[in-house]
């Protein structure tokens, strides 16, 4: 892929801006990757909820509003599938895995025909996030998205202990510990803005307590968070629960221990791996994971650290400004790239999230 080495932050802001734009639908619907292979036609909560973040904190109401809005329709539109599924788990028999929500939806908001890694768990909790801390940054009212949020509640509590795919939609036989902090990120969100109310708020405290206690409990190994319960290593998914979502508080012991680790074990240079043994084209470093990794250091004060990660991040842009899903600078398996170009083509160019990511981190930074 051709990069250009040092694309001026600002230029690449206004740049973002369009390509989110141009490939959001009138629906609110926001593509994952217009042009790739295994992505085109498609709509990610998790992508999607990040996207509407970083279009809210560059202005553009609208966009974020939009996004919330599919969200909502989505969900309500699956109105009966959840509520089996929260029947199921309630009688004691839950549903198998392949009849739980899937993780990315067609662009009209229907269930897509091809195979995928479907069942996860965390977009469901980040787009409640999302939503409310748009509403909170621009004044907005929620109620038009109140029943898909009680819906999406609802489902959390209903199944937020099963073991899914993670950020990466990968092992789906283990418990991630970012997937957790999504889901308890979005139930908080839902209790704080009152979108969660009575029983139901009540419901979601407890289930936060518990998810807590089990990050407490086998979360945690060397004083830093880990991929899944009872593992060792770190994930690059994990800053975000840190910061911008916040869950696990950045003045935190925990929060700096992880931050530390992410650095120590992921960072080459300012570019992030999502994890040791990616093998995934190759294994290269991701630029949605370093501004992941800038808003943690920002959000503990290490604004120098924060500024060198936005730069490496602004860096793997193409000449004309595309922002990739991840660059081949620094490989973790070199042998395994090829197998991926040739079944799903070159990286995916442009990837939105990387967009809204630099966005959203130069916001924090105050540059827009
Ligand atoms: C990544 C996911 C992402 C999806 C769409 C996958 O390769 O692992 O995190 O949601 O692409 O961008």
């Amino acid at each position: 892929m051709t990069t250009i080495s040092s694309s001026p932050v600002s230029a690449l802001l206004a740049t973002s801006l369009d390509i989110i734009s141009l490939h959001q639908q009138p629906n609110g619907a926001y593509a994952a990757s217009p042009e790739f292979s295994a992505y085109r036609g498609y709509c990610w909560f998790r992508d999607g909820a990040f996207i509407a973040d970083g279009a809210s904190s560059a202005g553009e109401i609208e966009s974020a509003s939009a996004f919330f809005g599919w969200c909502a329709a989505t969900i309500e539109r699956y109105a009966g599938t959840i509520e089996m599924i929260v029947d199921a788990a309630a009688e004691g028999t839950p549903v198998a895995t392949e009849h739980m929500l899937p993780a990315r939806f067609t662009m009209d908001g229907h269930l897509g025909g091809d195979d995928w890694w479907d069942f996860q768990l965390d977009g469901y909790g980040t787009w409640l996030w999302a939503a409310v801390q748009h509403a909170n940054r621009h004044d907005l009212d929620l109620t038009e998205w109140r029943r898909a949020a009680e819906l999406t509640v609802d489902y959390l509590l209903s199944s937020w202990a099963r073991p899914c795919y993670d950020w990466w939609e990968e092992h789906q036989e283990q418990v991630h510990v970012s997937t957790l902090g999504c889901v308890g990120a979005g139930l908080q969100a839902a209790i704080d803005s009152g979108l969660a109310d009575g029983d139901r708020a009540v419901a979601a405290s407890n289930v936060i307590t518990e998810i807590r206690a089990l990050i407490d409990e086998r979360g945690i190994s060397d004083g830093h968070l880990v991929k899944w319960l009872d593992s060792s290593d770190v994930d690059g998914s994990l800053a975000a629960i840190i910061a911008p979502m916040g869950f696990i508080p950045p003045d935190s012991a925990l929060a700096i221990s992880t931050i530390a680790a992410l650095d120590d074990q992921l960072s080459f240079n300012g570019g992030v791996h999502r994890y040791l043994a990616d093998v995934f084209y190759g294994g290269g470093q991701w630029p949605l994971l370093s501004c992941f990794l800038g808003l943690a250091k920002a959000a503990v004060g290490d604004g120098a650290g924060a500024r060198a990660l936005l730069e490496w991040a602004a860096s793997t842009a193409t000449s004309d400004g595309m922002l990739p899903e991840q660059v081949d600078r620094h490989l973790l398996f070199p042998e395994h790239r090829d197998e991926w170009i040739t079944r799903w083509g070159t990286v995916a160019t442009p990837l939105l999230w990387s967009h809204a990511m630099l966005l959203r981190l130069a916001a924090e930074m105050g540059e827009q």
